[in-house]
């Protein structure tokens, strides 16, 4: 069994941070292993939120009054943090958004709409969210563009070998997930990209599970565009984060409109705002954009390198203890290769019964399609149960999830 190599962080510590990690469910230590559906939130965060509501709350970029001027001073700072973070070369670059849904969603209609042709093509992937295909779907079916897939091989990868083949000077944009969020497959982004600029398309990235788990700047991917949900990286539900790149934006039309986003506004027609105004239409989620700011505080003081070992780590000794409980199938790629996302179906027994059994046992694991229906098809199973670690994971509740399974499989013979 792996030598669990200590992270180089305190464990212990970080797990204090963690208010809602300290509970029994059913009698047992919760084992949250979820955080790729939705992460935990350090106390940090919820007390700045706590904070803004009790002492700073006003509307942002109206009031000329001094609460108003402190709220926004806080959003805005916000967007510096995040910038700063995923290597952004301005702030103006930064759109605040309800999730990665929302981001990928502007882009399609913004960008998309404004154009794409017949003809043009879109090249996604074979193991895209939900999130990353239905909204190309619906642009490809109002504009005419066509979708063309990376395939995924049997080891959980992008098969890359037609890479060549699949991208042309039809090609207009590449969008694809950094993370796999059922495989765990890391996706070689950087490479993807390179080959995406030589046929002059636009590559925008789905960073949902990437900007979470490890560091991440879209000048070194060389990327156009990367989406991504605050709930997912210690921050708050209800904000989430488009980057795009200044002159893209700049000449994007408007997503949607109303207040903040217009510069001026006539009966008939209305001129728009500066970046990143254009495409924040009405009052934003401003305490969560906030919160999402010392979200980001706090994982980059833990350091996303470390928090990427640690999961790396943590991923081994899981996949060890899991391909020891005899009928059990894993899914997705060796751990290089990999993020701490585990798929896995029990033989005989329906991954919706196997979490039910492990809630039982105090472990929160997700089961189902994971907003993943063609990539299930393709694994030819319709569900998986999903066990998934984050910064605050533990090896002893691996050990929690391998004691549920084998009384799953003590249940159901
Ligand atoms: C890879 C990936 N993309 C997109 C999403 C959608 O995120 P949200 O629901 O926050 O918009 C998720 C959520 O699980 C995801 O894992």
């Amino acid at each position: 069994m792996t030598q669990m190599i200590a992270p180089q962080f305190d464990l212990e510590r970080i797990r204090a941070d963690f208010p809602i990690l300290h509970q029994q469910v059913h009698g047992h230590p919760l084992a949250y292993l979820d955080s790729t559906a939705s992460s935990q939130k350090p106390a940090l965060v919820i007390d700045a939120m706590n904070d803004f509501y009790r002492r700073t709350n006003a509307n942002v970029h109206r009031g000329v009054y001094q609460l108003s001027e402190q709220a926004t001073e806080a959003m805005e700072q916000a967007r510096a943090k995040i910038a700063r973070f995923i290597g952004a070369r301005s702030v103006r670059e930064i759109i605040f958004t309800r999730n990665t849904t929302e981001s990928i969603n502007l882009v399609a209609h913004a960008w998309g709409r404004a154009n794409l042709r017949p003809g043009d093509r879109i090249l996604l992937t074979e193991m895209e969210h939900h999130s990353n295909l239905v909204p190309w779907q619906i642009v490809a079916q109002a504009t005419g563009a066509e979708l063309l897939f990376i395939p995924v091989d049997g080891t959980g990868r992008l098969a890359l070998d037609g890479l060549d083949r699949l991208l042309t000077e039809r090609t207009k944009l590449v969008a694809l997930t950094h993370m796999s969020n059922v495989l765990g497959t890391i996706n070689p982004v950087k490479v993807i990209a390179a080959a995406a600029k030589q046929v002059g398309a636009l590559v925008l990235v789905d960073g949902a599970q990437s900007v979470p788990h490890f560091p991440v700047d879209v000048g070194e991917l060389g990327i156009d565009f990367l989406a991504f949900s605050g709930h997912k990286m210690c921050g708050p539900t209800g904000v989430g984060v488009l980057w795009g790149r200044k002159p893209l934006l700049q000449a994007m039309p408007p997503f949607l409109g109303g207040g903040s986003m217009i510069r001026s506004v006539g009966l008939r027609s209305s001129s728009w705002n500066d970046l990143p105004h254009k495409f924040e239409a009405g009052t934003p989620a401003i305490a969560e954009a906030i919160g999402l700011g010392y979200a980001v505080d706090y994982l980059a003081s833990v350091g996303m390198d470390a928090i990427h070992q640690a999961e790396q780590q943590l991923t081994q000794y899981a996949v060890e203890r899991l391909q020891g409980i005899d009928g059990l199938t894993l899914y997705g790629p060796a751990v290089a290769e990999r993020g701490g996302v585990l798929s896995f179906n029990l033989a005989g027994v329906h991954a919706h019964d196997v979490a039910a059994v492990l809630d039982q046992q105090g472990v929160a694991v997700r089961a189902g399609h994971h907003c993943c229906q063609p990539l299930m098809e393709l694994l030819d199973a319709p569900a998986t149960a999903r066990a998934s670690f984050y910064l605050y994971t533990t090896p002893a509740e691996i050990d929690q999830l391998v004691r549920g399974l084998e009384k799953c499989k003590a249940i159901f013979g």
